[in-house]
């Protein structure tokens, strides 16, 4: 597992307090480095639970972010053996079909529970859980887990995800309605309710699902390569409100949008959406859209 120290972590005598778990002083400030741990579970549990074991009993001081624990709240997304996904909806069984067998030569290991090897230098990884009771270390699988690509890491498991929730918050994520009101039994507007058919609310329903975790963020090979590129994230969130009837934003959203970092900066790589744990093919949606834009266009 790649573990990297808070960057304002600061020593215990500095604090003045009860001395800190692990024993990190101002000199590990955003020292990174790769722990691994060795655990015997089901199958059928969870990575997060996993996660939440070792820190109950071997390690307190490792951190990673969740909130749900049931893929609702998209705060928990790490890289796990290199792809974007969800602690809480990756149980081991699934984890270790693209884990690596373990290379006890490779990783010092010492009895039940592997030596912390403290890398310096190194960028990823390395938590290994074992499925189930393996006939010789060799035949543990070796769970990665790393903060997802495209954004700096706040601490182990922890990546800022603030830029992606800025970039969606400044194109304004919410209903500008402008559609057909409702009327009341008494013949007065209904100002709660907005008029929509099955079909319309067809058009963009699925995408009112995305839980903004920023798995199809990491997947992109344009976004986490650093170019000038709002994401597929806000851009699936603003083809949401434009495909949506009661909008009456459409034609600013799509200036917006419109940038050059943002549809034409999508090269349709189509990554975005091969991990998305909502189902969302983010790569097709921005597809069609810019498709159907063009077609608009050329229709004048
Ligand atoms: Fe909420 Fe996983 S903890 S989505």
């Amino acid at each position: 597992m790649h573990r990297t120290m808070r960057p304002t972590r600061r020593a215990a005598s500095t604090l003045g307090g009860a001395p800190v778990a692990g024993g990190f002083g101002a000199s590990d400030a955003g020292r990174s480095w790769t722990q691994d741990y060795t655990l015997t579970v089901d199958p059928r549990t969870t990575v997060l639970d996993c996660l939440l074991l070792i820190k109950r009993t071997q390690d307190p001081t490792l951190a990673f972010r969740y909130s749900c624990g049931h893929g609702m709240c998209g705060s928990d997304a790490v890289a796990i053996n290199g792809t974007p996904s969800l602690l809480c909806k990756t149980t081991v069984q699934q984890a270790a079909q693209t884990a690596k067998p373990a290379t006890p030569s490779f990783r010092r290991t010492a009895g039940a529970q592997t030596a912390a090897a403290a890398v310096p230098t190194a960028t990823s990884v390395g938590t290994s859980t074992t499925a189930t009771t393996p006939a010789s270390s060799a035949d543990t699988p070796v769970i990665d887990l790393a903060p997802i690509a495209a954004f700096s890491v706040q601490r182990d498991l922890i990546a800022d995800i603030d830029p992606m929730l800025d970039q969606i918050r400044a194109l304004q994520p919410y209903l500008q309605a402008r559609g057909d009101l409702a009327m009341t039994a008494d013949g007065k507007v209904n100002v709660f309710e907005y008029l929509q058919s099955p079909e319309q609310l067809a058009k963009f329903e699925q995408l009112t699902t995305c839980i903004a975790c920023g798995v199809c963020e990491a997947s992109c090979p344009v976004f986490v390569g650093g170019d000038a590129f709002v994401g597929p994230a806000a851009l699936v969130n603003q083809i949401r409100f434009i495909d949506d009837s009661r909008d009456g934003a459409a034609s600013e959203r799509l200036a917006a949008i419109s940038e050059s970092d943002g549809l034409p900066a999508c090269q349709s790589v189509r990554a975005c959406g091969l991990n998305c744990p909502q189902g969302i093919d983010v790569g097709e949606v921005i597809w069609q859209f810019i498709q159907g834009v063009q077609t608009r266009k050329q229709e004048g």
